[in-house]
């Protein structure tokens, strides 16, 4: 989603801001735009596209050292050249950037700035034009800025620049992500810090409702009242190389291969002094002392969420309820007297999953969450975090994160069991050696998409039991990067009315990793191929059959969603690469959608 960058300092600021965004382009977005200030005053260049498009439209011979930069992906307005941040206000004085969403823009509009023409259809350029008017009214940059903030509802992270102030960005945050990197005689601010590592790797966390005077040799933090804050820096442990492609042509394939090295590393992580995997006392003591765990995730991570539930209910015996969370929120179920709130993401950010962490505790319930990012806000604001240690997802489409995000799941449900009755470890370590087998398959799946799904214009995956969760997830990976409609679906359901969509060649992509209901599946896929579907089967050692398309070796049953997704994550990268689609940076999509 929407990124954020700003630079003040001594270098050219256009191209830490230009690349900074490059690296926030992971995220999501559909134009572009930077502002630079030098004595001349502020310039803006904005473009719809993509950062190489902003490029072209930079103009090189503008000198400063000042600046901010934004990817905007549209929420208010369609994306254009008119839209795309930075905006500014009537007289020019004024330069925003925003991430984020203004709930009571129109109102604002209405009170305060009746008379003002708007150049933009977006709730951002009303902040920008009410700094102005308050301004015009006879208060300095700062109060206007602070009162502006304190009439806004809903959701911003805001870069501001002013004409009349020198070398300085004003900077504020509420509900959307933003930092503060700290460097020798410059100062950045950015969305993530992954967009700043090459000059800095020293951030300062924000809180909400807290604003920042940003100098290149000095840092003031202030609540929205004006009290001053003081807060250390911490050094973000990331690497550089992390972030780099390499040689992949893609960040997805990078990351799919990554997978069985994530599994590794992870059951490391968990592993206590004697070996076992475990998690620590104080969250497995809120496990157990809950009487029903309420998992609430969106998009792939509520996919994990659908297999976690089948940890804790099958391993541990503890009831589970998985939900969306843009759907829980606005109409909660009936809790149990004692629940436990189980939060799965891989940003930290998304604001679906934030809007229930923020209704949940003010109802005085406990929450843990997953994530790939500790530090990030679902990690902040919850009382306890266990970190998927996948490293940094880049492409938009999650691979990693859901085989980590499975991988803790199964930990976590293991470690809170009474008794259990198989390894954990070794099956883990198996899985791990099934996932390289199928990576080391990679060209099958390329040869079996051309056969499937090359020409298509809908698929459907289907599966039973813990291959039906999967399936959904095969689906969803699918639609996200080949925009090939498909849909996961149980055997069984297909016949009450998605069977009326079967013609002759519609792929059906069928997993078969259970036992106990390998021959129900195998029943369906007769019921679809007697209909003239183009069966793709997907099975596990032990219950193939000839004609299967691939056999994935044998794993723990509970575990074969580690292996057998990443099958449907190869099937469908391969679509997407057929169909020349953007792999890493799918259409409409983003990384992290900060905005209910
Ligand atoms: C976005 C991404 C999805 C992701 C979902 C939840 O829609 O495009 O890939 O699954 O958000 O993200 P989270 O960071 O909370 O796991």
């Amino acid at each position: 989603m929407c990124g954020i960058v700003g630079y003040i300092g001594q270098l050219d600021a256009k191209e830490v801001l230009l690349k900074g965004l490059e690296k926030l382009e992971y995220r999501g977005y559909d134009s572009a735009g930077i502002a630079v200030r030098n004595a001349d005053g502020i310039h803006v260049f904005k473009e719809k596209g993509r950062i190489a498009d902003l490029r072209q439209v930079v103009d090189s011979s503008v000198v400063a050292s000042t600046g901010i930069g934004h990817t905007r992906w549209a929420t208010h307005g369609v994306p254009n050249y008119v839209n795309a941040h930075p905006h500014q206000s009537t007289s020019a004085r004024f330069t925003i950037v925003h991430n984020g969403v203004i709930e009571n823009y129109h109102l604002l509009q209405e009170e305060y700035l009746p008379h003002v023409e708007m150049q933009s259809d977006t709730d951002t350029e009303v902040i920008v034009q009410l700094v102005e008017h308050f301004s015009n009214e006879g208060m300095a940059t700062e109060e206007a800025f602070r009162h502006t903030l304190s009439l806004l509802e809903g959701s911003y992270a805001i870069g501001l620049l002013d004409t009349q102030t020198d070398d300085t960005i004003f900077v504020a945050k509420k509900n959307s992500p933003l930092l503060v990197g700290v460097g020798a005689e410059f100062n950045v601010i950015a969305s993530d810090a992954m967009a700043m590592l090459s000059v800095t790797d020293q951030f300062i966390e924000l809180h909400d409702k807290e604003i920042v005077i940003a100098k290149a040799d000095s840092i003031q933090i202030k609540k929205l009242d004006g009290t001053k804050v003081e807060r250390a820096p911490y050094t973000a442990e990331l690497d550089l190389s992390d972030i780099e492609k390499g040689t992949y042509p893609h960040y997805m394939l990078k990351e799919m291969d990554e997978q069985p090295a994530v599994v590794r590393r992870i059951t490391q992580q968990y592993e206590d002094a004697a070996g076992n995997v475990t998690i620590s006392e104080d969250i497995a003591t809120a496990i157990k002392e809950a009487d029903r765990l309420y998992i609430i995730a969106a998009g792939t991570s509520y996919h994990a969420g659908l297999i976690g539930k089948q940890y804790f209910e099958k391993i541990a015996k503890i009831p589970v309820e998985v939900h969306i969370s843009s759907e829980f929120g606005y109409n909660m179920p009936l809790l149990s007297k004692n629940p436990l709130f189980v939060f799965i993401s891989q940003s930290g950010e998304t604001a679906d999953s934030r809007q229930v962490l923020v209704k949940i505790k003010e109802m005085g319930y406990k929450a843990l969450t997953i994530t790939n990012v500790p530090g990030s806000t679902l990690s902040r604001e919850a009382n306890y975090t266990l970190p998927l240690y996948a490293g940094p997802e880049i492409a938009v489409a999650s691979t990693k994160a859901y085989v980590a995000q499975i991988t803790v799941l199964a930990i976590t449900a293991y470690a809170v069991a009474e008794a259990t009755d198989f390894d954990l470890k070794k099956e883990l370590s198996i899985a791990a050696n099934a996932i390289q087998t199928v990576i080391d398959h990679k060209e099958e799946f390329q040869a079996l998409t051309e056969q499937f799904l090359a020409t298509t214009r809908n698929a459907f995956f289907i599966g039973r039991g813990m291959d039906y969760f999967v399936s959904m997830e095969g689906a969803l990976k699918l639609k996200e990067i080949s925009y090939i409609q498909a849909e996961g679906f149980a055997g069984g359901e297909l016949k009450h009315g998605t069977i009326a969509l079967i013609e002759d060649g519609t792929p059906v992509i069928a997993l078969a990793t259970q036992k106990d209901v390998a021959l129900n599946i195998r029943g369906n896929v007769k019921e679809v191929v007697a209909r003239g579907a183009n069966p793709c089967i997907i099975s596990m050692e032990g219950m193939e059959e000839a004609g299967d398309a691939f056999t994935i070796p044998h794993v723990y049953p509970l575990l074969a969603p580690l292996a057998s997704v990443v099958t449907v994550q190869l099937i469908s990268y391969y679509a997407a690469l057929y169909r020349g689609c953007d792999v890493d940076k799918p259409r409409n999509l983003a990384k992290s959608v900060t905005v209910e």
